[in-house]
């Protein structure tokens, strides 16, 4: 289903609406369902607790891959405003197909996200092109190819510098790997006002580097930001005056650990790793019931998490070792049949309480694009956000393009709107 028609909202409306509905509802987002025995969000919010429980296995997971489409929750929460104000249009990109051998040394996916992302950055004659956390600079080959121009691409790596430098001199582009740590003091050298710098799932601290350097230096930005989670402070502070006057104001704070509920949606996973996915699941929750008898406090224990293929054989077994883990003595005769049906069980309801974070980590993603974008607005850049493939491809598929030199069609930094 397409979503609600929205007004045309600039990028500032749009943020301030969605901080007024993320702040409006965080009694609820930000409840982890996993970490209770019944409802988290008590009494006043039983109604809506009772249509989650009752929802069908297929209804919830239905509901997890299009959590505005037919909700139930729209009977409690603005499910059609948060889907008109996280939707973003497609941005608009052009040039002709790659070449399909441009595609060699580069994984399958990895090569389908460069081949939507490169049409969507346009370099202006005379632009010097700089590509921002390069790994080993695939999207910097690309581009250089297509513009037959020079790319520098940074990247902190040593080893993925070499393997780069070695593909582009192979395949003849015109890329130099710079071998810079992005957060060190002198990045900043790497940028002007005539760079245009492109930076495809640069996390948190990386990506928020990038916008204040091109902020003080004027340099246009295409940029996919990714794992905003991902920085060395606890809490977030927005990067645009509007974001921390408008968070102060609401009382809306994030921890690093709340950042990374707008990440948390992944490319579905092949289905036996799905079911031992499912499976551990159960066996934690099990686990917790059992814990909290045994230590007879009625409090949810954390339990460090296990690589894939570490599970243990079955569900005892797996209690023993998380018992292990806690330093916690398990007594003899335990029902193990028991706890693991009664893990299971509450499983189930936990994945359909889930679904009200479902609901809102889209918007928070939207708003902290929105933050980055207001942040470069307020610094005189012309910003326009949109999407840059399906979301099959990468669930990370947010663009932002901002330049200080308006671009024809960008509405001088309000956002083309659904
Ligand atoms: C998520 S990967 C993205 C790589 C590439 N842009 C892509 O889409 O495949 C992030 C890259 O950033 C690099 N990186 C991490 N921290 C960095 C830093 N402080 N300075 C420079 N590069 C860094 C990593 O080594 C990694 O290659």
């Amino acid at each position: 289903m397409s979503p609600s028609p929205a007004p045309s909202l600039s990028h500032a409306e749009r943020f301030a609406r969605l901080t007024a509905r993320l702040a409006d509802a965080q009694s609820l987002w930000r409840q982890l369902p996993f970490q209770h025995r019944d409802s988290p969000w008590g009494e006043a919010w039983s109604g809506l607790d009772a249509a989650l429980l009752a929802l069908s296995d297929d209804e919830a997971a239905r509901l997890q891959d299009a959590p505005f489409t037919d909700s139930p929750l729209a009977d409690w929460l603005p499910v059609a405003e948060l889907e008109a104000l996280s939707a973003l249009p497609e941005l608009a990109g052009d040039g002709p197909a790659l070449p399909a051998a441009w595609a060699a040394h580069v994984g399958g996916r990895k090569w389908s996200q460069i081949e939507a992302f490169l049409p969507r950055v346009a370099v202006e004659p005379g632009e010097r092109l700089v590509e921002w956390c390069a790994g080993k600079g695939h999207l910097a080959r690309a581009l250089s190819r297509r513009d037959a121009i020079e790319v520098t691409a940074l990247e902190w790596q040593a080893a993925l510098c070499r393997d780069g430098q070695h593909l582009a001199d192979r395949q003849g582009a015109a890329v130099r790997m710079a071998e810079q740590d992005v957060l060190a003091p002198e990045a900043g050298r790497w940028l002007s006002p005539g760079t245009h710098v492109a930076a495809l799932h640069a996390c948190g601290d990386l990506h928020a580097r990038l916008i204040e350097l091109a902020a003080a230096k004027g340099s246009a930005v295409t940029l996919a930001p990714c794992c905003y989670q991902r920085t060395a402070a606890a809490d977030y502070r927005p990067l645009s005056q509007q974001g921390r006057e408008r968070a102060a104001a609401l009382g809306f704070t994030l921890t690093r650990e709340e950042l990374a509920m707008a990440v948390q949606e992944t490319v579905t996973a092949p289905r036996h790793v799905r079911r031992r996915r499912e499976q551990a699941g159960a066996w934690r929750l099990g686990f917790d019931l059992l814990q909290r008898e045994v230590r007879g406090v009625d409090a949810y224990l954390p339990v460090p998490s296990l690589a894939y293929g570490r599970l243990p054989a079955d569900f005892a077994a797996f209690c023993r070792w998380a018992a292990e883990q806690k330093g916690l003595a398990l007594p003899a005769g335990i029902d193990w049949a028991a706890f693991e049906a009664a893990g299971a069980r509450r499983r189930a309801a936990v994945v359909r309480r889930e679904l009200v974070r479902h609901l809102f980590r889209r918007p928070l993603e939207v708003w902290l694009v929105l933050d980055r974008a207001l942040r470069l607005e307020e610094a005189g850049f012309a910003v326009e956000l949109g999407t840059f493939c399906p979301r099959a491809l990468t669930p990370r598929n947010l663009l932002l393009r901002a330049s200080r030199r308006r671009r024809p069609g960008s509405g001088g930094g309000l956002s083309p709107c659904p």
